[in-house]
């Protein structure tokens, strides 16, 4: 039979080794999309939308659109730097590349169509964040994030 002391003494290691536990853990990421919607620098649906560019579109784009993502050296034509492209193609061109690819708009295949995968809500939340991306000379709202976090989108 264990005591009661011994019984208390096993609860005290336990909770030792918790603690220590948390200690040894590492630091959670650093979001940076998350710190910036809590500093107000991003609305939500800007926040909502940069996280889902940076899964779907920053591996061509780059993480602030900026045309340097890892994949933009082998597309011809590159993707432009939305800070100088963007303000020329209005909103519902905007959309209508997310949906059906820049070749919806007579424009090279490069940029792929996302219709089929992207839900309204996404949508909606890309051409939010696009707005801001598309400032021209606009400090980051944002520290530079990578590309491939694999988090989930804000719901
Ligand atoms: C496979 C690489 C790739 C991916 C992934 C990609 N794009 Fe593109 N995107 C391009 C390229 C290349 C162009 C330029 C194509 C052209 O000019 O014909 C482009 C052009 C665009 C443009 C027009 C920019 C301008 O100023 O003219 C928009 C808007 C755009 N992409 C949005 C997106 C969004 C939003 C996503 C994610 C849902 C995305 N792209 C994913 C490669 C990509």
């Amino acid at each position: 039979m264990i005591g009661p002391t011994r019984l208390a003494a096993s609860r005290v290691v336990a909770a030792l080794l918790v603690v220590a536990g948390c200690r040894a853990a590492p630091p959670p990421a650093r979001d940076a999309v998350q710190e910036a919607f809590r500093d107000g620098a991003l609305s939500a649906p800007e926040a909502r939308g940069h996280r889902v560019f940076l899964q779907r579109c920053a591996t061509c784009h780059g993480p602030q659109g900026r045309g340097d993502g890892q994949n933009a050296y082998n597309l011809q034509p590159p993707p432009p730097d939305f800070r100088e492209s963007l303000a020329k193609v209005p909103r519902a061109d905007r959309r209508r590349i997310i949906e059906g690819g820049t070749a919806a708009l007579g424009r090279s295949p490069m940029c792929p169509p996302r219709g089929r995968s992207l839900d309204e809500d996404d949508v909606g939340a890309l051409l939010a964040w696009l707005e801001r991306a598309a400032r021209p000379g606009a400090a980051p709202a944002e520290p530079d994030v990578p590309a491939a976090r694999g988090a989930r989108a804000p719901r």
